[in-house]
C-alpha cells in the first residue's frame, strides 16, 4: 500500500488546524498509519530539507520549521502521494485553490501549513527520516 509523509508545520499547529488537516485526510479515506506531535532537531529540519540547501531562503526553512512543535504523518492509501498533493494545493498558498488546504488556509510560501512528499523515493526517504518500522501500525489483519 503507497504511504506518504505529511507534516503539520510550526503555523498550521500554533493555528489550531490539526483536528481539520487530518479529518480532511480520514474523510478521503486515506489511513493513518502514523502521527506524532514533536518538535524538529536543526540536524533533522536540515536532513529533511536538504535539496533545498542551496536556495537563498534555506536558513529561513530551517529556522521557520524548528520554531515550534510540527504535527508528523504518515499516511496509506491508492495514490496517497499524488492525491494529498492536490489536497494540500500549490506550495505558494497565493497559487493554491480555495477548498485545499493551503487555498483555505495560508497566504505566504513560507507558512504555508502543511509539506508532503512529492515522490515515492521522497516519501519513503522522509518517513524514514521521522519514524521508526516499530511506531507505523498495520491494519492489514483487520477483518
Ligand atoms: P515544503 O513543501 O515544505 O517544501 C519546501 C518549502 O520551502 C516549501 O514548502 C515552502 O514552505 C518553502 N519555500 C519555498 N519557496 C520559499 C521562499 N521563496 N521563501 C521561503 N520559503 C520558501
Amino acid at each position: 500500500m503507497e504511504k506518504t509523509f505529511l507534516m503539520v508545520k510550526p503555523d498550521g499547529v500554533q493555528r489550531s488546524l490539526i483536528g481539520d488537516i487530518v479529518a480532511r485526510f480520514e474523510k478521503k479515506g486515506f489511513q493513518l498509519v502514523g502521527a506524532k506531535l514533536m518538535s524538529i532537531p536543526t540536524e533533522l529540519a536540515e536532513e529533511h530539507y536538504g535539496e533545498h540547501k542551496e536556495r537563498p531562503f534555506f536558513g529561513e526553512l530551517v529556522d521557520f520549521i524548528t520554531s515550534g512543535p510540527v504535527f508528523a504523518m504518515v499516511w496509506q492509501g491508492e495514490n496517497v502521494i499524488a492525491t494529498a498533493r492536490q489536497m494540500m494545493g500549490s506550495t505558494n498558498p497565493k497559487d493554491a485553490a480555495p477548498g485545499t488546504i493551503r487555498g483555505d488556509f495560508g497566504i505566504t510560501v513560507g507558512k504555508n501549513i502543511i509539506h508532503g512528499s512529492d515522490s515515492p523515493a521522497s516519501a519513503e526517504r522522509e518517513i524514514g527520516l521521522f519514524f521508526k518500522e516499530a511506531e507505523l501500525v498495520d491494519y492489514s489483519k483487520l477483518a
